[in-house]
């Protein structure tokens, strides 16, 4: 069967199955796989081998699994133009993260920026050697679907930088295997940043309540958090890169990333207004971005056997690609081709 999207080029990403998604989810990562859908042959994996880097509850996992999946739906990933699969899924993607993993130098992956935030303050005998090596899992995922480009928020740019240099080392050492993938950040909305403490990035895994927005809350929670959100006393409504307006900037962030708008035309546009008036606007544009998604989400839970028929064609489609690129690259660093 040939693929609507056979001849384009191809787009791998995924996000972690392991905390309920955010709105900074959404617009750093789920708002651009749908915008570029249709121009790249796409292909989004729910990340779940990422996931175990740290502890996770078996059945919360199975579940949040099929959440996020369901979710990338109904964000408006079609599954009829783009590939949506459950890395474990696909035993490729273990499979050359240990050969990546053996090509990975020690101080380029003590030097990640997230490995270092993750295991900023335990002991080393409480760290999971998964935590060290997930960049190298990452990059298994680019390199086996040979994506050109990978849409994530910047935050994942040096993951990104560590698989085009892996797969350099690799092409090097044992002939042309891998595409060199590039990087694409959305415009706005890379870094969406926790509504209470406005100098971290939203995170999913955050237990104060009045830090995130998840795509599954209800619009009036949703409404609340953005009312209670940190801002300051400038009483002036700009975008900045001033720590002491990080609330603001991020409100303003937000409003711009759903809407699309000029970041002049959002600031003329509140030029005369208050914070309590930003607020209500970024909770208006919030809550219309919910809405839908939601009760899509929810025929979706609601059809049975379409998620899962969904995941098995997407399990299908990757593991081919994904097995031909292993092949080529076990073949390359010299395995015995069994017989
Ligand atoms: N590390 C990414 C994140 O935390 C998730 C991820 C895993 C990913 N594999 C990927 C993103 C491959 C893009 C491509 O957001």
């Amino acid at each position: 069967m040939a693929k609507a999207n056979g001849n384009k080029p191809r787009v791998l990403s995924g996000i972690q199955p392991s905390g309920n998604l955010t709105i900074g989810n959404y617009l750093g990562a789920l708002k651009q796989w749908v915008a570029v859908q249709r121009e790249y042959d796409c292909f989004y994996c729910v990340v779940d081998l990422h996931a175990i880097t740290v502890a996770q509850a078996p059945a919360e996992l199975r579940r949040k699994t099929r959440e996020s999946a369901a979710i990338y739906i109904a964000a408006g990933i079609d599954p009829e133009i783009s590939t949506i699969f459950v890395q474990s899924h696909i035993p490729a993607h273990s499979e050359l993260a240990w050969i990546l993993t053996c090509m990975a130098p020690l101080g380029w992956l003590q030097r990640m920026t997230q490995f270092k935030d993750k295991t900023a303050k335990q002991m080393q005998d409480s760290i999971g050697a998964g935590l060290l090596n997930y960049p190298s899992l990452m990059a298994a995922d680019i390199l086996l679907y040979q994506a050109e480009l990978v849409p994530v928020g910047d935050d994942q740019n040096q993951h990104l930088e560590f698989t085009r240099d892996l797969a350099q080392r690799f092409n090097h050492l044992y002939g042309e295997t891998f595409t060199m993938p590039s990087v694409m950040n959305p415009q706005a909305g890379a870094r969406i940043m926790g509504l209470d403490r406005p100098t971290a990035k939203m995170s999913k895994s955050e237990e104060s309540d009045n830090h995130a927005i998840f795509l599954l809350d209800d619009v009036g929670r949703a409404r609340k958090k953005i009312g209670r959100a940190v801002t300051d006393s400038f009483r002036e409504i700009r975008f900045s890169e001033d720590k002491e307006r990080a609330g603001i900037n991020n409100l303003l962030t937000i409003y711009q990333a759903i809407t699309d708008e000029p970041r002049a035309s959002i600031e003329a546009h509140f030029s005369d207004k208050g914070y309590g008036d930003l607020k209500r606007e970024v909770a208006d544009c919030v809550a219309d971005t919910l809405a839908p998604l939601q009760a899509r989400y929810q025929e979706l839970m609601e059809e049975a056997g379409y998620l899962d028929s969904v995941l098995k064609i997407g399990r299908e489609k990757a593991g081919e690609i994904a097995e031909a690129t292993l092949k080529k690259a076990q073949e390359n660093i010299g395995f015995l081709a069994p017989s």
